[in-house]
C-alpha cells in the first residue's frame, strides 16, 4: 500500500471551485490609463505603433474623462505634446500647456477621477532627453554633453508645483534624476500641496520596449540614450537601493517599468517596501501582444488578462496600462 496519489487537479474541477481558491484578482480599479494630449491637435490622431491608442485633442478631455469613469477605471496618467519645444524644455512650465489644461478638464468633468499627471522635461526638450543638458569639458563631439541632475531636479520641481496648481491628485516624476522626490516634495510643500501625492518612477530601466511611446509622445532622444540615467537590465539590487532612496525622500508610491521582463523586480520591491506599488505595462509591451493578435498568433483577449494578472501576481497594486478600457471591457464594466 503506497501513499494516495495528492490530487491538486481536484481543486480545478469547475468554474465555481477554480474561483474559490484563486489567488489573485483584476478589477478595473486596479487600471491606470495613460493618455496622450496634444495641443496642436483638433482632432484624434491614432497612434501608428499602438493599435487602438490616440493623441488627443485638449477639446476631447471631458468627455474622455467620463467614458473612462463610465468603463469603472478610476485613474489616468497624463502625457502632453506641447505646440513649442527648446532645449530646457520651457513650454513644461506653461499654466496653457497640454496637461495642465487637461487635468483642469478632467477634474471638472469627473472630479472623483484620480488624476495623476507625469513629470519630465523629454516631453517638452527638442533634444529629446529627459534633463536639462549641460556641454562637458573636454568631451569629444559624440559624448560633449551630459544631464545636468541638479538643474534638472529643479525645473522638474516647479513643473510638479504647476500641475498640483492645475488639480493633479498625483505627480509621477519619470526621469530618474537623483534627489528629485526629495525636491519635488519640498516644493509641494511650500506652495501649499501638502495633500498633493508623488508615485515615483523609482524603478525605471533604460529599455527597448519603450519605443512605441517615443512615437507617441514624440520623445525620441535626438542624439545619445538614456543609459546614463535609467537603469541598466541587467540590475536588481540596484532597484532596492533607487526604491529605498525614494521612499526615504518622501514618495507616496513606487512603480517599476517596464513590467512583464521585470516580475522579479516587482517582487523584490514589494518584499521590501510597505508603500503602494505599480507597475508600468509599457507601450512596446502592449505593441506586441497587439502585433501577435492581429497576425493571428495569440488570443488577444486571454493574452490580455494573463499579462495583467501576471503583473498583479508579482506584487503590483495596480497597473498603468494602455489595455485599461479593454480590460475593464472583457472584466464586464
Ligand atoms: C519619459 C517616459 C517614457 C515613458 C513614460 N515616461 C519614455 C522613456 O523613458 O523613454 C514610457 C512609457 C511607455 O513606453 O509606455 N518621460
Amino acid at each position: 500500500m503506497g501513499f494516495p496519489t495528492i490530487r491538486p487537479r481536484r481543486l480545478r474541477a469547475s468554474p465555481e471551485l477554480r474561483a474559490l481558491v484563486r489567488e489573485t484578482h483584476l478589477s478595473p480599479g486596479d487600471f491606470v490609463y495613460p493618455m496622450f494630449f496634444n495641443a496642436a491637435l483638433d482632432a484624434p490622431r491614432p497612434i501608428r505603433t499602438m493599435p487602438g491608442i490616440d493623441q488627443l485633442p485638449l477639446s476631447a478631455a471631458r468627455e474622455q474623462a467620463k467614458a473612462i469613469k463610465a468603463r469603472g477605471i478610476g485613474s489616468v496618467i497624463l502625457f502632453g505634446l506641447p505646440k513649442t519645444k527648446d532645449d530646457r524644455g520651457s513650454s513644461g512650465l506653461d499654466p496653457s500647456g497640454p496637461v495642465p489644461v487637461a487635468i483642469a478638464e478632467m477634474k471638472s468633468a469627473v472630479p472623483e477621477l484620480v488624476v495623476m499627471a507625469d513629470v519630465c522635461v523629454d516631453e517638452y526638450t527638442d533634444h529629446g532627453h529627459c534633463g536639462i543638458l549641460k556641454k562637458r569639458a573636454g568631451g569629444s563631439r559624440a559624448d560633449d554633453w551630459e544631464v545636468d541632475n541638479d538643474a534638472t531636479i529643479a525645473v522638474l520641481a516647479e513643473i510638479g508645483v504647476l500641475f498640483a496648481k492645475a488639480g493633479a491628485d498625483v505627480v509621477a516624476p519619470s526621469d530618474m534624476m537623483d534627489g528629485r522626490v526629495a525636491a519635488m516634495r519640498t516644493a509641494l510643500d511650500a506652495e501649499g500641496f501638502a495633500n498633493t501625492s508623488i508615485l515615483s518612477y523609482a524603478v525605471k530601466y533604460a529599455s527597448a520596449f519603450y519605443g512605441p511611446f517615443r512615437e507617441a509622445a514624440d520623445c525620441a532622444p535626438k542624439f545619445g540614450d538614456r543609459a546614463g540615467y535609467q537603469m541598466d537590465p541587467a540590475n536588481a539590487r540596484e532597484a532596492l537601493r533607487e526604491a529605498a532612496l525614494d521612499e526615504a525622500e518622501g514618495a507616496d508610491m513606487l512603480m517599476v517599468k517596464p513590467a512583464l521582463s521585470y516580475l522579479d523586480i516587482i517582487k523584490d520591491v514589494r518584499a521590501h517596501s510597505r508603500l503602494p506599488l505599480g507597475a508600468y505595462n509599457v507601450s512596446g509591451e502592449y505593441a506586441m501582444l497587439h502585433a501577435a493578435a492581429d497576425r493571428g498568433m495569440i488570443d488577444r483577449d486571454r493574452a490580455i488578462m494573463e499579462v495583467l494578472t501576471s503583473i498583479r501576481r508579482a506584487g503590483a497594486d495596480f497597473i498603468l496600462t494602455y489595455h485599461a478600457l479593454a480590460a475593464a471591457e472583457l472584466l464586464g464594466g
